[in-house]
């Protein structure tokens, strides 16, 4: 088990690069498998979860190279259909494979990825939209097993606009000859990344981005293309947090502005003063944060990814600030190691009240999931004293270096191999 040691009380001050965006990659890479050619990737993140996606994808048969910080995926010679269930289990991720093998092959095999840190995570929408898509679907022992000889012309309506289930959708519905429409779909930035992708492939994808989308489906996507991954929206809004709650000053390039308003927005209600240029920001925080109220919703509203980081910031504003957290279910499990570092905080259900404190108190906590522990992360760098962090291995999930960004940015901060 790996850990971060955090001494506090350093200012977050400098210029830093956003990388590229883990909720984007997962996706795209999925992607790659529709396309029977050559696809070069810039700004994959080099995190646990990138490599997991590898990994099974190697087991598709994607050959996968890594050139000077690109990722290069040839894809032609796919002959697997079957995701093996340990590493389905690894990463909840891994189901927005089954609409892309599907695409590609007509089949696919694989088994629940199974319940999560932040609650249960069905997938029922998912499969659903499968069984829309006129794909048969068969369940024997804990695996899935789909067939999709013939997919149906129409439109699917989403109870609930789910990222994933919008992005199966779309992966699945690409290689047909039918045209397919997503009603209530996800607007998130991910799915335009994901559309704009697959329409260099040479797919037909339009409305990412709104509630409705279309897909016009192409009969094969052979091309030679290079794609560029945009930049990782949550972690910018982690390293301006980070800057928040030290007091510090922070300049972050490589940002699409319109991506992170609602995080912005928030900010400046709390006292940072924010300057936004065409793909830079920069936050300067020179006086005690103020409390103010979260309720996260889908995009474009304030996302829940930084739920737990915003909450860890407010635990030390002055007054008392309400969050709701409308989208998962059981997202508050950081809160009780963040109560070990002097927080004040009661839940009731989906809200938690949070009545700042002055400062947090240094303690040994455990990171619970991979955002949670970016709250730590945070709580940590504003403690009094040291704080160790254990259990990071789900901070590395999801953050390209981010002890060593923060290293470079004043922070204390290092990771300890064992506990
Ligand atoms: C994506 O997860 C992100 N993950 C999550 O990022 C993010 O929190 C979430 O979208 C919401 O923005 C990736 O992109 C890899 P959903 P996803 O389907 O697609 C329920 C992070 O920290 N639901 O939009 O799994 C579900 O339980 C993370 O980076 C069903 O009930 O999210 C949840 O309550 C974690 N049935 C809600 O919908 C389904 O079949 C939203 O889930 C699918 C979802």
């Amino acid at each position: 088990m790996q850990s971060y040691i955090i001494k506090g009380g350093e200012k977050i001050e400098g210029k830093t690069n956003s990388s590229g965006s883990k909720n984007s990659s997962l996706p795209i890479l999925a992607a790659t498998i529709l396309n029977k050619g050559k696809t070069t990737l810039k700004n994959v993140p080099n995190i646990h979860d990138t490599k997991i996606m590898f990994d099974i994808m190697k087991l598709l048969g994607c050959n996968i190279q890594e050139e000077k910080g690109k990722i290069i995926i040839d894809s032609r010679n796919i002959d697997n259909y079957e995701i093996p269930d340990e590493l389905m289990r690894q990463m909840r991720s891994s189901v927005i494979l089954a609409g892309a093998i599907l695409g590609r092959c007509k089949k696919a095999t694989f088994s629940y990825p199974g319940g999560c840190d932040i609650g249960s995570r069905p997938i029922d929408l998912h499969l659903k939209a499968f069984k829309d898509l006129g794909i048969d679907i068969k369940e024997e022992n804990g695996e899935i097993y789909c067939q999709a000889d013939d997919m149906l012309d129409g439109t699917i309506t989403l109870d609930f606009p789910s990222v994933g289930a919008t992005e199966n959708i779309i992966l699945a519905a690409t290689l047909s000859n039918k045209t397919i429409c997503i009603k209530n779909a996800a607007m998130e930035p991910e799915i335009v990344d994901l559309q704009n992708i697959i329409n260099k492939m040479g797919g037909n994808i339009s409305g990412a981005g709104t509630k409705d989308i279309k897909i016009v489906g192409v009969e094969k996507l052979e091309k030679e293309l290079e794609y560029e991954v945009m930049p990782d929206r949550i972690e910018i809004g982690t390293l301006l947090c980070a800057a928040a709650i030290t007091k510090g000053n922070i300049n972050i390039k490589n940002v699409r502005i319109e991506h992170i308003l609602p995080i912005v927005y928030k900010l400046e209600e709390m006292g940072c003063e924010i300057t936004l240029k065409e793909k830079e920001i920069s936050l300067i925080s020179k006086n005690r944060l103020k409390a103010c109220n979260i309720k996260t919703m889908p995009y474009p509203g304030f996302p829940t990814d930084m739920q737990p980081i915003i909450a860890s910031a407010l635990g030390v504003a002055k007054g008392t600030s309400i969050v709701v957290e409308n989208i998962f279910e059981n997202r508050y499990k950081y809160l009780s190691e963040l109560k070990r570092m002097g927080a004040k905080v009661a839940i009731e259900g989906r809200t938690a009240i949070i009545k700042g404190i002055k400062r947090y108190d240094s303690a040994k906590v455990e990171a619970t999931d991979l955002r949670g522990g970016a709250a730590l992360i945070l709580a940590a760098l504003n403690a009094n004293g040291k704080t160790i962090i254990s259990n990071v291995g789900y901070i590395l999930r999801g953050y390209e270096n981010i002890d060593e960004k923060l290293r470079k940015l004043g922070a204390n901060i290092y990771l300890r191999e064992g506990e």
